[in-house]
């Protein structure tokens, strides 16, 4: 579940032709669990009809300002304050001007004049438009309104020439539109530290030694603080997207994790550490690449360093992070390893998972956790989305 879940948007479309890419944000949108009021401009439906949002957002779509049904109130005075986030993707140059301008003569315009409520537009126009005096300095009147932007990117145009001018894409538009919703979520202020994926130990330039952490578990956490607001960074092995707006480190074996560890937690407010970091390491890492013999081949291991205890090392001398979350990947006595760990780890919280489970830990979508507090509370969650897991973690950091 992500912040978009429950959260009342108008998207507002504009006549381009990226208008035709406006139906995948609001899919997606309402996927998230967002409720989706779709307002369409006269030259939006050149290019796309209401129909479209009609048919994904299973609500009434907006095209005209005088249109107002007996006993309705006026909409964009309804739909201006009674929303979330009014999110314009496509935004066209002329629909920029006139909102730098305080025009509002149609109900798209007149909404963004109305509202007090957060603005992200997703611009999208030839490049000699956008890189015209006007729309620099539209956009600058816009940004300095408190007015979001995401995109335009660079490539190739309706026109066939190329440019920057192309409207972000809609995965990237919903990104951002859960970024903007973050500056008012419960964790504003607060600054995390997330670790995800597998470590890697190399044995020799082509070969390394690692476990099945694909990552999601720590991604999942760093996007869910990052959506309630927090400023979070991200230490991970995973060769998952960066999350935009967390800071991402890239690291591979578990003593790289650990300085990069070490260097983000002062001054932090929580750790929580999901990573899967090798216990073992070759003792030698060999210079060329280990030729095959007719023989067996014994690699001689070594400890590599536990982080959590490093980190409850320096916690002790310094108070931060304030609160440290560790996980659990146990495949046996899920309850008393958990446990064991929570305490000499020195954690305020464990999330024990079962990882022989095919549903749950390594790889998958889904997660099964239960959380053991250093105050003794245990918390058995049902099967639910790495996300929703992230969410419920996060409650117990912020004391939700
Ligand atoms: O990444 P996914 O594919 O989504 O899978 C998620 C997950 C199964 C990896 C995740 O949910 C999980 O269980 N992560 C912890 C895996 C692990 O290393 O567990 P552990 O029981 O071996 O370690 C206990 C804790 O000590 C962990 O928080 C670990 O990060 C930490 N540790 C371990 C070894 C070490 N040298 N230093 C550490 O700090």
């Amino acid at each position: 579940m992500t912040n978009l879940h429950g959260k009342r948007i108008v998207l507002g479309i504009t006549g381009g032709i990226a208008a035709y890419k406006s139906a995948a944000i609001a899919s997606r949108l309402v996927q998230s669990g967002a409720m989706v009021d779709v307002v369409l401009t006269e030259s939006a439906q050149k290019f796309i009809t209401p129909l479209t949002f009609q048919s994904l957002t299973h609500r009434r779509v907006f095209t005209d300002i005088f249109d107002i049904p007996p006993a309705e109130n006026i909409p964009h005075i309804e739909l201006s304050h009674q929303i979330d986030l009014l999110l314009i993707a496509p935004a066209t140059a002329n629909t920029i001007a006139k909102m730098a301008h305080g025009q509002a003569d149609n109900l798209l315009t007149a909404i963004a004049l109305a509202t007090d409520k957060p603005i992200l537009i997703a611009p999208a126009m030839e490049t000699d438009m956008w890189e015209h005096p006007a729309t620099r300095r539209n956009i600058a009147t816009l940004t300095e309104w408190g007015v979001a932007q995401v995109g335009p990117a660079a490539g190739r145009l309706a026109s066939g020439r190329m440019g920057r001018g192309r409207m972000a894409e809609p995965d990237e538009i919903v990104d951002a539109a859960r970024q903007v919703l973050a500056k008012n979520g419960d964790m504003v202020g607060m600054r995390v530290v997330v670790t995800a994926g597998g470590t890697r130990e190399p044995i020799d330039p082509v070969r390394y030694i690692t476990n099945r952490s694909g990552g999601k578990m720590g991604h999942a956490l760093a996007e869910v603080a990052r959506d309630r607001g927090a400023q979070v960074t991200l230490v991970t092995t995973a060769g998952l997207p960066a999350p935009s707006g967390v800071s991402v480190v890239r690291v591979n074996t578990a003593a790289e994790m650990a300085d990069a560890v070490l260097t983000a937690i002062p001054e932090s407010d929580a750790l929580v550490m999901a990573a899967a970091v090798a216990d073992y390491r070759p003792a030698e890492i060999a210079p060329q690449k280990i030729k095959k013999g007719d023989g067996g081949l014994t690699l001689s291991l070594v400890r590599t360093p536990d982080i959590l205890q490093l980190v409850a090392k320096y916690r002790a001398e310094t108070g931060f992070p304030r609160k440290v979350v560790g996980f659990a990947a146990e495949t046996t006595d899920v309850r008393r390893n958990a446990q064991e760990k929570l305490a000499r780890k020195r954690l305020d919280w464990i999330a024990a998972n079962d990882v022989s489970r095919t549903d749950a830990g390594f790889g998958v979508e889904t997660n099964q956790v239960t959380l053991f507090g250093a105050d003794g509370s245990v918390v058995e969650l049902p099967l639910m989305s790495k996300t929703a897991v992230a969410a419920e973690i996060w409650n117990r950091v912020a004391g939700k």
